[in-house]
């Protein structure tokens, strides 16, 4: 565990076993936290990607107030805020529905963006007793473990993002049947691409990581379909490997804040019956080199 007194406060990270995320304790994320303690925390967030704050019960103003002291709001898109809210999202889903949970393919927020949000904060209200876990894969890790060949032929590439196949008008989302709780808002500005550095550079800690997934990467500048396909399925397939993942089982009351920039995630169902409620804030980013 490493301890970082600052002052007569402390806190403390313990990473989690895998090496990839970290438990920080020690904090009341209700109220405004000191320079020192800020810098502690952001800190944490960069060395370890993942960091989960247990025990937080936070009011949504208080939710909204943290996110702010981590930076400014992002953008949101294709889905409606919580009412008088515009920058928190409520992930919900009744124990009745039926609709695969949100968030259900690995994938990094808005990644379609310019733009892209830094960092993404998730507190749980309800979790089911069952399932409703969060994944993630670094992939920081997953970069550093391929050949100098690999690297050498990703260097120069670009990476076409888009939000069609989920919110596009021919999308998931547009083809779905069954009720859903969260009001998805369908749009051909979903349909729009944009590239960016398949393998981009953290800001903070400089190091490179690959910036792909399957929900919101459609393509390869310059490279045909089948050609696309091949290296991203590569990608993809190596990326969320069981030894880049990490598993994040909530508790309720739990904040957890990820970077985008280097992780992907995905979000597992296996709780239909019960309910599960998530309130979800971002930070913006900024266009990744
Ligand atoms: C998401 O933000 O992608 C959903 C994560 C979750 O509900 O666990």
């Amino acid at each position: 565990m490493d301890q970082a007194l600052v002052g007569a406060r402390s806190i403390s990270v313990t990473p989690q076993a895998t090496g990839f995320g970290a438990e920080v304790a020690g904090l009341d994320l209700s109220k405004p936290l000191s320079p020192e303690i800020l810098a502690e925390v952001k800190a944490a967030w960069a060395s370890h990607s993942v960091v989960a704050f247990p025990n937080q019960p936070l009011s949504l103003d208080a939710l909204e107030a943290f996110t702010q002291q981590i930076g400014a709001f992002g953008v949101d898109p294709f889905i409606a805020p919580m009412p008088g809210r515009p920058n928190v999202l409520e992930l919900r889903r009744e124990p009745d529905e039926k609709a695969t949970n949100f968030g259900a393919g690995w994938h990094s927020d808005w990644s379609f963006q310019k733009e892209p949000p830094a960092a993404t904060l998730l507190r749980s209200e309800v979790t089911p007793p069952v399932g409703g876990d969060t994944l993630f894969a670094d992939c920081s890790r997953a970069y550093d473990a391929l050949s100098d060949a690999m690297k050498a032929v990703l260097a120069p590439l670009r990476a076409i993002h888009s939000a069609t196949r989920a919110y596009g008008t021919q999308g998931v989302f547009a083809r779905e049947t069954e009720k859903r709780t969260m009001e998805i808002i369908v749009s051909s500005e979903a349909d729009k691409t944009l590239s960016h550095p398949l393998v981009r550079t953290h800001p903070v800690t400089g190091r490179k990581a690959l910036f792909v997934s399957p929900t919101y990467t459609v393509g390869i500048e310059g490279m045909s379909l089948k050609e696309s396909h091949a290296i991203l399925g590569f990608l993809f397939a190596h990326m969320t490997q069981e030894e880049f993942i990490y598993r994040h089982k909530w508790r309720a009351g739990m904040l957890l804040m990820w970077d985008n920039r280097c992780t992907v995630h995905l979000a597992e169902g296996g709780y239909d019956g019960h309910l599960r409620v998530m309130h979800r804030t971002t930070v913006a980013g900024d266009a990744p080199v």
